[in-house]
């Protein structure tokens, strides 16, 4: 049982549903059309019962505006073809020019972005000549956590660098907070900030990716505006959790010179596919309301998202803020508390067959494991028959990787099957930005629906903030003992 969709993109749930399984029983359709109702008006007026922003206040909720890129949107600070040209210009600018881009940023700054590198530049990006990277800029990212030898080590590569260079070396810090004072982002900023400054080699230019309010300025932003920054946009209404849509991510993709319009085309065919009243052809209803209903009437609580790839374990590690921080919360809509939420885990496909499988296949039966295959790998790469003598190797000869990598992901599917694991995957036809913007929204809509599904506000994060109100404080007490 598979939802394929034209583009070839597909979720493949026969594994989930079925006798023994999620039934038809187990879901609410009542609550389902319910919650597609609600994924309407949120569409049409950003309106989602009972969400408050951070201060209290009713909040329009816009990701779904993101994949279009109209003159509409933009008076939100959404796409338009005019913030969409202007990433092209920030493209062009920065192309032989700029050596290396540090962007900074945490949660729903950092971990869309560390997405769009890892799949579309891969491991060796920085290690490639300026030729093969088109002019573009090596990229790092920090601010992430507060890390001092991290930091530290960011610092004296930029700096041994720039030693090398001969002439001046030009880095560009990208300090992304919609907050704007976000300490772990802005801690990371100014001792960076501060280093590179002092260094002779060094040219440092700031850009500011935050709430472009202009009346209740940020820090970045006023910091940004008394320094003349170039700025970018977090609008209002899209969470960080959904901004790899929004200048947030696309700041990353211009910097890395990706396909942004295939990307929101992508996310845009999806929300278009996610607009069927028919639970069977929507994907992020169908994915929610299985999800759901192996979590409310089977246990399975915990969500594995096992992506066969190295480079899309980060797409794992976004996911896990999505889930995280969207559905798990204590209180409902209406002020019960219900301490809701499905546990969201990072795999990786095949390195976590040889650690976490043991668990996925024989330990607590709490778990959906939910793999995202690729159908085609770019060059693929044949396994050679390179010591005939040894029939072991000698008879994986001839395969690709590609082909093998899928063996071993559906000889874990079958076995997780076989012993009452529910599993499901999704398969992208091929890596490149349209794929993934599929597949990147669907999770971000699935989450809109299961949070109505569970009664509860995906769309605030109120439990971060509870760490926050202590860290600041301590902070000052800390600087006062000196
Ligand atoms: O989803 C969220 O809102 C958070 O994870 C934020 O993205 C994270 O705390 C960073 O916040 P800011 O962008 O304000 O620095």
């Amino acid at each position: 049982m598979a939802l394929t969709l034209k583009s070839g993109f597909s979720f493949d749930y026969d594994n989930l549903f079925g006798e023994g399984k999620v039934t038809e029983a187990d879901i609410d359709f009542d609550a389902l059309r319910k919650a597609h109702e609600a994924m309407k008006v949120m569409r049409e007026t950003g309106f989602i019962k009972a969400h408050l922003s951070k201060d209290g206040n009713p909040e329009k909720v816009y990701f779904s505006k993101l994949p279009y890129i109209t003159e509409e949107n933009g008076k939100l600070n959404l796409n338009s073809p005019a913030s969409i040209k202007r990433l092209h210009d920030f493209t062009e600018k920065i192309r032989n020019n700029v050596d290396a881009v540090v962007s900074l940023g945490i949660g729903g700054s950092f971990l869309g972005n560390k997405v769009l590198f890892d799949i579309f530049c891969g491991e060796f990006w920085n290690t490639w000549t300026t030729e093969q990277r088109k002019g573009l800029p090596k990229v790092y990212f920090s601010g992430q956590n507060i890390d001092p030898r991290r930091t530290g080590d960011i610092i004296n590569h930029l700096k041994a660098m720039a030693a090398n260079k001969g002439g001046k070396f030009k880095v560009m810090l990208i300090c992304i907070s919609k907050s704007g004072g976000t300490l772990d982002t802005m801690s990371n900023f100014m001792v960076i900030y501060d280093e590179l400054k002092k260094c002779e080699d060094i040219e440092v230019e700031v850009v500011a990716v935050t709430d472009p309010n202009m009346e209740k300025k940020t820090l970045l932003k006023q910091i940004a505006v008394d320094n003349g920054w170039e700025c970018f946009a977090v609008p209002d209404g899209v969470g960080g959790r959904f901004t790899v849509f929004c200048e947030v991510g696309l700041s990353t993709a211009a910097v890395i010179g990706m396909d942004i319009e295939a990307f929101l085309q992508g996310a845009q065919d999806m929300d278009k596919a996610c607009q069927n009243d028919d639970i069977w052809q929507n994907p992020a209803m169908l994915n929610a309301a299985l999800k759901v209903a192996a979590y409310k009437k089977h246990g399975r609580n915990i969500e594995v998202l096992m992506p066969y790839g190295d480079y899309l374990k980060s797409l794992s590690e976004w996911y896990i803020q999505l889930l995280a921080e969207s559905l798990g919360k204590q209180w409902d809509k209406e002020g019960n508390e219900v301490c809701e939420g499905r546990t969201p885990l990072v795999a990786v496909g095949t390195t976590d067959m040889h650690s976490q499988t043991q668990q996925h296949q024989e330990g607590t039966l709490d778990k959906v494991v939910q793999f995202v295959k690729v159908a085609k790998w770019a060059n693929d790469l044949t396994i050679p028959n390179v010591f005939p003598n040894v029939k072991k190797l000698a008879d994986i000869s001839g395969v690709t990787m590609g082909d093998a990598l899928e063996v071993a992901r559906q000889s874990n599917a079958d076995a997780l099957k076989s012993n009452k694991r529910f599993n499901a995957c999704f398969t992208l036809p091929e890596v490149n930005e349209y794929h993934l913007g599929e597949l990147m929204y669907l999770l971000a809509m699935s989450v809109a629906y299961e949070g109505e599904l569970l009664n509860v506000d995906a769309f605030n994060q109120p439990g971060v903030e509870a760490y926050k109100r202590i860290m600041g404080p301590k902070l000052q007490e800390l600087k006062a003992k000196g």
